[in-house]
């Protein structure tokens, strides 16, 4: 494989970004320069398989590290930078923004000043085949009423959270860089993912967790908040997608069309713990339900009108949200080592901050 297909992908050892690393190597196979900083996210053991792969090459570094990102570019010469690195969470952007400002926001920029700098030394042909791609989020656009229209590419951005507003932010440098100096950019904007490798901190992977061993499944408010459900590898197949056939300053709405409210999200997950790892001890798992005081700003709704990547580029999720969970039990299950691995001291800190003060009721 040439080494000018290679691509620079930044926060690939994360939930999303590692799962697209592993899918890349095995579906396009040309090499990835993989550049995380390992914040409490980043978990190198999500690409062990890649150990003694000369394919994947990966660089402890910050995004925002400009003489780094630079030297990395005109080392390695990638046709395209996949950028996924962000803090990533709502739940933390509320306790502590300033990390999300600081990677979301300056992370970006900084990228996109190195990127720009590296077109600019392209040869014509290079540059046309050139891609920054971004990754961003559905929750740009706010929160939806039960009988609101899907979100689409048009519909005003509206960001609610602190987290939100720094992706709004990154998505508009994006843009910005497009009109201005005409890098080649495009961004993605896409719903809830789950699958393997997902942060323990987040709901599915939480709920696996804490049902497995007996510990309370905290829902916030009245748990009828939708989120519109995506497996991690589809989403992973629709950036391919975007990198591959996406037209230059576009943005492109990526979805699975499973809506669902959390509370049925979480009675799912119980039964199928109940059914592949009972429990006399525990019991049924519907018990452990707890209702628990809600995220401030709290959206109420989300949902992808994802039509012009299906027209435009073909894509089609493969997965079902009922099958899809079903694996993504059973990858935790059969993965406990990786899951105590990530489970640090820091990991129990913030599970202590965050549900401590959230009162059952
Ligand atoms: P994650 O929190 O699991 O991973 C983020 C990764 O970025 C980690 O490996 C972390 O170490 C790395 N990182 C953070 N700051 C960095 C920095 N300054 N320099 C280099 N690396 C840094 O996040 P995720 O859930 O995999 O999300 C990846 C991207 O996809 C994010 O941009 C997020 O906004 C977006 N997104 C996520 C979802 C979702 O449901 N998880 C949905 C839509 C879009
Ligand atoms: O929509 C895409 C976004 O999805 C991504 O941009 C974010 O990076 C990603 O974290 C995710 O954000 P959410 O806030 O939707 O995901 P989270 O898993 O934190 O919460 C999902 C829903 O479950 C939300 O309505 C809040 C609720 N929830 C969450 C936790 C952690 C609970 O009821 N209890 C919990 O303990």
């Amino acid at each position: 494989m040439n080494k000018e297909d290679s691509i620079l992908v930044t926060g690939g050892a994360g939930f999303i970004g590692s799962n697209f690393v592993l899918t890349w190597i095995m579906e396009i196979g040309s090499p990835v320069i993989n550049l995380d900083n390992l914040t409490y996210a980043g978990n190198r053991n999500n690409l062990q398989s890649l150990d003694r792969d000369s394919r994947h090459i990966f660089v402890h570094g910050d995004i925002a590290d400009q003489a780094l990102v630079s030297d990395l570019l005109r080392e390695h010469k990638p046709k395209a930078i996949v950028h996924f690195a962000a803090e990533s969470h709502v739940d933390r952007s509320i306790v502590a923004p300033d990390a999300f400002i600081r990677t979301n926001v300056f992370g970006t920029f900084s990228l996109l000043q190195s990127a720009r700098a590296y077109h600019a030394e392209l040869s014509a042909d290079e540059q046309k085949r050139f891609r920054f791609l971004h990754v961003s989020t559905d929750e740009v656009y706010g929160s939806l009423g039960p009988d609101d229209p899907a979100f689409s590419e048009t519909t005003p951005y509206a960001p609610n959270s602190p987290y939100a507003a720094s992706k709004a932010s990154s998505d508009h440098l994006v843009r910005a860089y497009f009109h201005t100096y005409g890098l080649p950019v495009l961004t993605t904007n896409c719903s809830n993912n789950y699958g393997p490798y997902h942060f323990p901190e987040k709901l599915i992977p939480l709920m696996i967790l804490n049902g497995l061993e007996g510990e309370q499944l905290p829902v916030y408010g009245d748990g009828k908040n939708v989120r519109d459900w995506l497996y991690v590898e589809d989403h992973c197949s629709a950036i391919r997608a975007v990198l591959d056939s996406g037209r230059p300053g576009e943005t492109y709405n990526v979805g699975g069309s499973s809506e669902r409210q959390n509370i049925d999200v979480v009675t799912t997950i119980c039964d199928l713990l109940d059914e592949l790892a009972p429990s006399d001890a525990i019991g049924s798992r519907r018990k452990l339900i707890t209702y628990v005081t809600d995220r401030p700003g709290h959206d109420r709704r989300y949902s992808i009108d994802a039509r012009k990547i299906r027209q435009e580029l073909g894509w089609e999720p493969a997965e079902r949200f009922e099958s899809g969970i079903r694996k993504t039990v059973e990858w935790y299950l059969a993965n406990q080592n990786w899951v105590e691995n990530v489970r640090s001291g820091a990991y129990h800190q913030w599970i202590e901050a965050n549900y401590a003060e959230r009162v059952a009721r």
